[in-house]
């Protein structure tokens, strides 16, 4: 059954000439963590990766899809929004390849990727003028395509709508969970663009595996048609649709409220000395929420996109905390 899952994935690595920046991705980032006796939970780190996040490998692939539609020559010139780590990510690719790089990003993303954004030579739009769902997705698009209009020399790598950002979560992480983790019986996964969710549904419904699929979503996000409202912390959600999440439908959407993502992410601290990035407290708050109905003795494999350097003055932040969350920090 898994045998589409376990050609090697050193084919998969040979994209565009990025080999050099490939070579730094380690597929094997496993370790179990523990949520009491009857559950076993593994966690799937994407931290590690250059650029501190699971986005390196988006970047690669959007790349290479513009190079090979023949949008994309040498000299040529990047556009994406991103709240963050697609930024950084593409921003190392763009160095890597030698394109010029310009990130429209708005005012939740971590203020230390907009300087390693800076640091390896990409140029930086803040759109801070909300969008009709109170997020800033749809200014930050209405802005590159005005730019585009503007510059018909821009390349949007488009990683909303893109297929090449699922198709790589396809071949390099699903298939990584599925060869480490065979026995896998949930895959909880966070919602952001929708890439990596997309991607592992798309290779687990071709080799037909049975395990059970959860999106974890953040309240205010209307990814999965909840209505929209506030969020602080970037990764997870969207205040509009991407076209990539029509594709396939998860098993069940979780909905975590963003005060859950700070107390996983502040008690994963404590517990096991490793600061966690928001997405990856949401997707625990998503596990916690599921497991009084998970049979005991159940495999769950999560994602961990990013750590949690980037979020010492938001997520790690007292001061923050109780600003925006009053009382939070005392109640747990
Ligand atoms: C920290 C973090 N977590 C999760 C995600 C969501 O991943 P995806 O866009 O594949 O849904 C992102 C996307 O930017 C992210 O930066």
């Amino acid at each position: 059954m898994l045998a589409a899952a376990t050609r090697s994935l050193s084919q998969d690595r040979q994209i565009g000439d990025t080999g050099f920046l490939w070579n730094l991705i380690s597929p094997t980032q496993f370790a179990e963590i523990d949520f009491g006796p009857d559950l076993n939970v593994v966690v799937k780190f994407e931290g590690s990766n250059p650029g501190g996040s699971i986005k390196l490998k988006t970047a690669l692939a959007l790349v290479a899809n513009c190079e090979a539609a023949g949008r994309l020559r040498p000299g040529g010139h990047v556009i994406e929004s991103s709240s963050g780590n697609l930024g950084i990510a593409l921003a190392m690719v763009c160095a890597n390849r030698g394109y010029k790089f310009t990130c429209v990003v708005d005012p939740n993303a971590a203020k230390d990727s907009l300087e390693l954004i800076r640091a390896l030579g990409g140029n930086l739009v803040v759109v801070s003028e909300r969008d009709a769902n109170g997020g800033y997705l749809g200014s930050r698009i209405a802005y590159i395509e005005t730019a585009l209009a503007r510059d018909p020399a821009l390349v949007w790598t488009n990683q909303y709508a893109n297929p090449a950002n699922p198709e790589i979560h396809a071949r390099t992480t699903a298939n990584e969970i599925l060869m480490t983790y065979p026995e896998v019986d949930y895959l909880v996964v966070g919602a952001g663009t929708t890439g990596t969710l997309m991607g592992c549904l798309s290779r687990f419904h071709e080799v037909g595996h049975p395990a059970k699929i959860i999106a974890v979503d953040v309240q205010g996000s209307v990814t999965f048609g909840g209505p929209s409202g506030t969020r602080r912390i970037p990764g997870l959600g969207t205040s509009q649709r991407p076209p990539i999440s029509e594709a396939h439908r998860p098993d069940e959407v979780i909905m975590v409220d963003e005060a859950q993502t700070i107390i996983e992410c502040r008690r994963f601290a404590r517990t096991y000395g490793v600061l966690l990035g928001g997405s990856s407290g949401s997707v625990l708050a998503g596990i916690r929420t599921l497991q009084n109905r998970i049979p005991a003795g159940a495999l769950v494999v999560t994602i961990s996109p990013d750590r949690g350097d980037k979020y010492v003055d938001t997520i790690y932040s007292d001061a923050w905390v109780e600003q925006h969350y009053p009382g939070l920090l005392t109640r747990n």
